[in-house]
């Protein structure tokens, strides 16, 4: 399948509508994904992106049925991962001399994967492709999401290939993102940037703001991943300035995991506590052992707080809470305050253990914690209740 999206340029990519883990299992993707290429028929053609290598001999033979694969000058890899290069191979069996223009982290990437000397072409900000009448213009954007990421830009059209960039794990077959459910793209949007593009925020600001200096006209954003922005497009820059500067709803979540309750009632009270301090605040807990933990991460990322809770096992905490703490931490949220709770029958260490990883990922621990012997009576749970409205008012200061 293919279509055009303005005049010359084409979508030949690949809607994977099983897909439901990405970057190995580390993210789910409930919706499945897309992996978008493009192919741009000038007086020049160039192809921009492949995609992920289980659907190599699929790209190439659809590739193959738009274009004599001979008649393809240019093939843009504005990325090396996996996901976007995976039909490399396959493609470069077929046209082994084309030039492949990357950045000089491309080159690496690429040939670290592959180890394959293809005609590498490296580019840098600025540089310019002609491809008859219209150019590529190439911008560099290391770490959005890997080193050798770049974005390619086509003049007369105005067009943004922006690679991952206001991407989404988003598979439909409207591929337009006036003509999708717009509360599932924007779940997808926020839950893409919380997981992925969180720790690299400050330099997508950044990116954004040169880009935006260089005063090109705007039409459409055909991302790498889900939607192509053509309707108000700069409604998803908007909204990755919002998120990149240290985004918070007015949100508290309670995150633990359980053994025989005892901790799932401390977090029950403490967030009963909360809302009878402030019954403005949204709060939400969740089970980690029983929530998909990137949808966990969203909601941590929408917090302006969190609790983290865990009962004391081995000396050690659960597992499940350690995985999550592990995935905060490399996240590097900022300006977030936090909390820990748990049960525990004789040593009790979790919740030292909770508040030092949560001091270590830059969180504000702004109380020593909650620890509670065996499970919580009536005592308890007045003190559950106590800890969970002092929390919600010492937030606000
Ligand atoms: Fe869609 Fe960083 O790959």
């Amino acid at each position: 399948m293919s279509f055009k999206i303005k005049n010359n340029v084409f979508w030949v990519g690949k809607t994977d509508w099983e897909l439901r883990k990405f970057h190995g299992d580390e993210y789910s993707t409930h919706r499945g994904s897309t992996y978008n290429a493009y192919l741009i028929k000038e007086e020049k053609v160039a192809l921009v992106e492949t995609v992920w290598a289980p659907y190599s001999e699929e790209f190439v033979a659809n590739l193959a049925k738009e274009i004599d694969l001979n008649k393809i000058d240019y093939v843009i890899a504005n990325h090396a991962e996996i996901d976007h290069s995976g039909a490399f191979p396959e493609l470069m069996r077929h046209i082994p001399d084309t030039p492949i223009y990357c950045t000089k982290n491309g080159v690496k990437s690429l040939k670290g994967h592959y180890h394959q000397d293809w005609n590498f072409n490296i580019v840098k900000t600025g540089d310019r492709l002609s491809l008859g009448k219209k150019e590529l213009i190439f911008v560099e954007a290391p770490m959005l999401h890997w080193p050798d990421t770049m974005f390619c830009y086509l003049t007369e059209d105005e067009i943004l290939f922006s690679n991952d960039a206001f991407g989404q794990h988003y598979a439909t077959e409207y591929m337009f993102n006036d003509l999708v459910d717009q509360t599932e793209l924007f779940h997808e949007c926020i839950k893409y940037y919380a997981n992925i593009l969180t720790p690299f925020s400050p330099l997508v600001i950044k990116k954004i703001k040169e880009v935006l200096s260089f005063n090109l006209p705007l039409e459409i954003i055909c991302t790498s991943h889900g939607v192509i922005w053509r309707e108000n497009p700069g409604q998803i820059v908007e909204k990755y300035l919002e998120w990149a500067n240290d985004y918070q709803e007015n949100q508290i979540t309670i995150i633990y995991d359980t053994m025989w309750n005892g901790t799932r009632m401390m977090a029950e009270k403490i967030a009963y506590g909360i809302k009878d301090a402030d019954k403005e605040v949204n709060v939400k807990l969740f089970n980690l052992a029983k929530t998909d933990k990137n949808d966990v991460i969203t909601e941590v990322f929408k917090s302006k707080a969190i609790l983290v809770g865990s009962p004391t096992i081995n000396r050690g905490i659960l597992v499940s809470v350690a995985g999550i703490l592990e995935q905060i931490k490399g996240l590097k949220f900022k300006n977030k305050k936090a909390a820990a709770f748990g049960c525990y029958g004789w040593s009790g260490e979790s919740v030292k253990i909770i508040s030092a990883v949560l001091e270590e990922s830059g969180f504000d621990v702004i109380d020593e914690g909650l620890r509670m012997m065996w499970n919580p009576d009536d005592e308890g749970i007045t003190k559950c209740v106590e800890f969970g409205k002092k929390f919600a008012t010492d937030i606000s200061f």
